[in-house]
């Protein structure tokens, strides 16, 4: 179905029309005054300069026209040629009903057959997680239901970190360790440090920095004894990191690495080489991607390090013919720290000189800030180590543990609770900005939290569970202010998954499903749907209690996030 605003646009457009004014020109938009009405349509101003005519007169015959609409409650010509809207409470619970039961719940579905290619994820074999991490998973899954959710076909890869110079530190340490062997017995404690050592050891000893590059190269180039052991640690890291995005309900497509792109780097290379695009520098293969107006220098991107290794450009360059032939995506969206950027940058310049996309507008950076302590700079452990992701979400858990009701789901529930003040504590945030992760008011019960919006689920499910057995029917009427309020606000829904989807910002769904649970918070306290005598107004009140319910989880799938029964 249309969303609000496109069925009202139908309408103006249509009349914009019938009065010998382009059909375009009958935009509907939310008034910037709600106190004088709820839509307005601004096209008499345009209109006045194609046609040259003054927008008062254009206005005045277009709001004619729409008059004889009895959608409409009131039209009227405000200003010097503002169309100020009103629509009738019929319309309105029409339009309600119309989204309960559309099998999207009034979120439009794209016309265009389009497959959205999401790499999201991005986690580091060898490494833990840390909680920088978060935020590419949260995001990620969020842009890609949304997507969805607007009719897309989406696949999400995981784009695991498994063939850099990192898994080649991990095995010269083990081999230090005298640990590397084909069966290798590593304690979870120890697989933990295995990382940090070998990073301050390359950063002091340059032998120990030479032999994690040879060792690098060996296991790239398919040496036995290393891809035995490149296997092995594989096997440990995945583990740990599909439970971490268990948890956080990162769902992934495909379970794709840098590792599977390798297998195309011969590729890349002949395509490379077929335009002559490879360059020497200092024993390094490099392609020069700068542009004459650039306004800050592009640096060339490496294809090939001095010792003939891959590097993170390479195998990015790599992955996109990978997909090309596996999906042949429309767009390829990257949910990467926005200090990725020009690594992106020089990577789609590449793959458009090389011919591996015909545009390069289908491959999109979308960045995204850090998430800062209390200080403002980036979160640290309490000892001033990197924060590892898992400990982050301990921590935020036993907070909300500790404050949970007693019941039997207790633990279920606050581990729910925990990732939803995660996520929807990031995504309230515009991505691309930084954020600071504040844990009382991330678990706080009121504000723009997800505790909130949880919490606004449960007690309708209470209501119900009073109510007993009822059988609801679109009402007829709206009784009240803060109904009214509501109803509105739920009847956006569409527009704002739209824009959602547009500007790739989950945090546009996420502030809409504080403003439902604001307003229904309003009504709720107003209006005292159990204890009502009069059977319509009852009915009308529980029929929207169950459609905000309906309609607030339609947000919380978008944004990734699972409801609790009660809290
Ligand atoms: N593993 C990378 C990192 O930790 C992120 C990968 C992002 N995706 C990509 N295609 N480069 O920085």
């Amino acid at each position: 179905m249309n969303s609000l605003l496109m069925e009202l646009s139908k309408k103006a457009c249509a009349a914009f029309q019938k009065c010998g004014y382009q059909y375009e020109l009958g935009l509907v938009r939310t008034s910037d005054r709600p106190d004088l009405c709820a839509f307005q349509c601004n096209g008499a101003f345009p209109a006045a300069k194609m046609y040259r005519k003054a927008p008062s007169v254009i206005a005045g015959e277009v709001a004619k026209i729409l008059k004889n609409d009895s959608d409409f409650e009131s039209v009227s010509v405000k200003g010097a040629g503002f169309i100020n809207l009103d629509v009738t409470d019929e319309f309105l619970l029409r339009f309600l009903n119309d989204m309960v039961e559309d099998e999207h719940t009034g979120v439009p579905q794209t016309e265009k057959e389009e497959t959205i290619f999401i790499d999201y994820g991005g986690p580091n074999a060898a490494k833990p997680l840390h909680v920088g991490h978060v935020r590419s998973a949260v995001i990620g899954e969020s842009l890609k239901r949304i997507a969805k959710a607007t009719g897309r076909k989406t696949i999400g890869d995981v784009h695991l970190g498994d063939w850099g110079l990192q898994m080649g530190m991990v095995m010269k340490e083990l081999e230090d360790r005298g640990k590397l062997s084909e069966k290798m017995e590593i304690s979870p404690e120890e697989w933990d440090t295995l990382y940090s050592q070998a990073n301050a050891k390359k950063k002091l000893d340059p032998e120990f920095d030479k032999a994690a590059h040879e060792i690098t190269y060996k296991f790239q180039t398919g040496d036995v004894k290393y891809l035995s052991a490149w296997k092995q640690i594989m096997d440990v890291s995945l583990k740990g990191i599909r439970e971490m995005y268990d948890i956080l309900g990162a769902e992934f497509d495909l379970w794709h690495g840098e590792s599977d792109a390798a297998k195309y780097v011969p590729e890349l290379m002949d395509a490379l080489d077929k335009r002559n695009l490879l360059v020497d520098s200092m024993g390094a293969k490099v392609v020069d991607v700068s542009r004459e107006d650039d306004a800050a220098p592009v640096p060339p991107v490496i294809i090939k390090k001095m010792d003939g290794s891959d590097i993170y450009a390479t195998t990015d360059l790599a992955a996109i013919i990978e997909r090309e032939k596996l999906c042949k995506p429309d767009e390829i969206w990257y949910v990467v720290d926005n200090r990725q950027a020009l690594h992106f940058k020089q990577v789609f310049r590449c793959a458009k000189m090389a011919g591996l996309v015909e545009d390069e507008s289908k491959l999109m950076h979308l960045g995204f800030g850090t998430i800062n302590g209390e200080d403002g700079k980036p979160l640290k452990s309490r000892d001033g180590n990197v924060l590892k992701l898992s400990d982050f979400y301990e921590g935020v858990y036993a907070s909300v543990l500790a404050r949970a009701a007693e019941g039997k789901d207790r633990e279920a529930n606050a581990r729910k609770i925990a990732v939803a003040a995660i996520k929807f504590g990031d995504l309230i945030n515009f991505r691309a900005k930084d954020y600071s992760f504040d844990l009382e008011k991330f678990t706080s019960y009121e504000g723009k939290t997800g505790s909130f919006i949880l919490y606004t689920i449960s007690r309708i499910n209470s209501v119900f569970k009073k109510a007993g057995e009822v059988e609801l029917h679109a009402p007829s009427e709206i009784y009240t202010d803060s109904e009214y309020n509501l109803i509105h606000i739920l009847l956006s829904t569409g527009d704002k998954f739209l824009s959602a989807y547009e500007d790739k910002a989950p945090n546009v769904i996420a502030e809409n499903a504080f403003e439902i649970a604001s307003a229904f918070s309003s009504f709720y306290a107003e209006n005292k749907a159990l204890a009502e005598t009069d059977e319509n107004k009852k009915n009308a009140w529980l029929y929207l209690m169950s459609a905000t319910k309906k309609i607030l989880l339609k947000h919380l799938d978008a944004l990734g996030i699972e409801a609790v029964e009660r809290m």
